[in-house]
């Protein structure tokens, strides 16, 4: 691999930075947190860090609703607290991805409360999509979207208008057929590129565009608009024309040095259509969110990995994988929670990590953390929870580093009480518990992530199936430099014999007694375990 396509086979670790690390003790993780913690990322073994918003906003939906695209939010710092995070990033070899959220404003936006002091039809409006409602005096919305987050899509204001909010009321959209927007987010893209940024993850990258007209969505089964999302085309996502905006970004990123890039949070019907986000002339990745829907069965996994595998060729651009993000429950409690969750999960992370492209995890996900099921209410902030019951804040407790009760080191002793309390029996996960024991999850990572590196084939090989018994996935990838490298995944509930000899680097469990794999004396591999295994010849 060149090092100007780091992004093809980056392991990128995501930060969300409420929740990583408090320096200056206010209870809410900020950058200068992240600095400190540098040395544990780059030890951990990642290349890139992808930290979400830390743009000045109201926080009503974790910063996910921005007030100023250029200022970072006093509770993260200031632009000199960026500064020297990204230019200690670099030092230690780690590439910065920043969030870019151009679908919504937040309504604190000095914009929005332009557009609320003026008129019907004013040109402050014309930034948003702003429209009159139907029925006797407007009184019912313009059209039946819904919000993602529950709720119409539509909030009427004073004088009688309706604007669009596909997230939160507090969450105005954008109207990108504007011009004047358009220009607003190339110049901010400048602003974070001559801040040194590596690369971009786009918000709701299929969103900018609606459909001419904002014709309904008429009735959906289930009644829920959100359960088409990925399923069918919606009016107001994946249009053709949000095109044309990476069209006009692409160039700007390609003006810059280093590589820079840009990885979409893109929902598309049809793994053609999401594929059309990426290329040359457009963004370089997308999220590749089967992976993290597949269920723990070799069926399903085989089934995402084939066809994300055959969208990459589609457009000769590698995947991405991803099992965790702060937007759904960690994996361990997909998996089943408890010890029989994390086992999967272990074994998950191997099969994601020696598979070919890019691979995003998420904080925590290198401590085992499952999800915290039992919040109080109070405690819980996701703006969908008083409406829909369902809470993102379950994947966001602070990380727990070090001592044996909580905040666990997420902040300074005597600091304020972290913005979402970590449950007591978090003291078996944190880092300082980990480190150095063979067994922990952290270990695990951190051999995985070594062994990643250091193999040509696990970073550019080809990917070739083996033969094996069934709910087994067996795979190997070849490296140009006659280096193989074997996954064996045992996804069933007995013990599977491994189709091919090798010596292995990473297990997920403990292999045999006799820790090796050869022909003469065929390993077992135990159930739901993974294991990479350097192959002499291949199977
Ligand atoms: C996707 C983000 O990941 C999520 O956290 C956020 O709520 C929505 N976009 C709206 O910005």
């Amino acid at each position: 691999m060149t090092d100007s396509l780091w992004w093809r086979s980056a392991a990128v670790y995501q930060v969300y930075v409420r929740s990583f690390a408090d320096c200056d003790g206010d209870g809410i993780g900020d950058l200068a947190g992240i600095r400190s913690r540098l040395p544990y990322l780059r030890d951990l073994g990642v290349d890139a860090l992808w930290l979400t918003p830390f743009y000045a906003s109201p926080m009503v939906d974790g910063g996910y609703d921005v007030a100023d695209y250029r200022r970072v939010d006093p509770a993260f710092g200031d632009l000199d607290d960026f500064d020297a995070m990204i230019a200690d990033a670099h030092a230690a070899g780690l590439r910065i991805i920043v969030d870019v959220v151009p679908n919504h404003t937040s309504s604190a936006h000095p914009w929005f409360l332009a557009a609320l002091a003026a008129a019907p039809g004013s040109t402050e409006r014309e930034r948003y999509l702003f429209r009159d409602g139907r029925g006797p005096d407007g009184a019912e919305p313009p059209n039946d979207w819904q919000s993602i987050f529950g709720g119409p899509a539509w909030t009427r204001v004073e004088d009688g208008q309706w604007y669009l909010h596909l997230f939160d009321p507090a969450q105005p959209d954008l109207n990108w057929r504007n011009p004047e927007v358009r220009a607003e987010f190339e110049d901010v893209l400048r602003f974070w590129l001559d801040r040194g940024v590596d690369g971009f993850r786009i918000d709701v990258a299929h969103g900018m565009i609606k459909a001419e007209g904002l014709p309904d969505v008429g009735p959906v089964p289930g009644g829920r608009q959100i359960g088409l999302l990925g399923k069918a085309r919606l009016p107001y996502f994946d249009q053709d024309e949000v095109h044309e905006i990476y069209r006009a970004w692409r160039p700007i990123l390609d003006s810059y040095p280093g590589d820079r890039m840009a990885v979409a949070e893109a929902w598309a019907e049809t793994p053609q259509r999401l594929a059309r986000y990426i290329g040359p002339d457009e963004l370089h990745q997308a999220f590749n969110f089967d992976f993290l829907d597949a269920t723990f069965t070799a069926d399903s996994f085989r089934k995402v990995i084939d066809g994300s595998l055959a969208e990459a060729d589609l457009v000769g651009a590698p995947t991405t994988w991803v099992l965790s993000n702060h937007d759904k429950p960690r994996h361990v409690t997909r998996y089943g929670d408890g010890p029989a969750g994390l086992h999967r999960a272990r074994a998950a992370a191997l099969l994601m990590l020696a598979l070919p492209g890019s691979a995003y995890l998420y904080q925590g996900e290198e401590l085992g953390l499952p999800e915290v099921l039992d919040l109080p209410d109070e405690c819980r902030q996701d703006p969908a929870f008083p409406r829909t019951g369902e809470s993102r804040d379950g994947c966001r407790v602070p990380v727990p580093w070090s001592g044996t009760a909580p905040p666990f080191g997420f902040g300074p002793e005597g600091g304020a009480p972290a913005w979402l309390p970590a449950p007591a029996t978090w003291r078996e996960y944190t880092v300082e518990a980990q480190t150095g024991d063979p067994g922990s999850t952290l270990e695990l990572y951190r051999a995985a992530l070594r062994v990643r590196r250091d193999q040509p084939a696990l970073r550019d090989g080809t990917l070739r199936w083996l033969e094996a018994e069934p709910d087994v996935l067996a795979f190997v990838r070849e490296g140009d430099d006659g280096s193989a490298i074997a996954c064996v995944v045992n996804l069933s509930g007995a013990p599977v014999t491994v189709p091919v000899a090798g010596r292995p680097l990473v297990a997920s469990a403990p292999l045999d007694a006799s820790g090796s794999v050869t022909h003469a004396t065929p390993a077992v591999l135990a159930p739901e375990t993974a294991v990479w295994l350097e192959l002499s010849s291949v199977g």
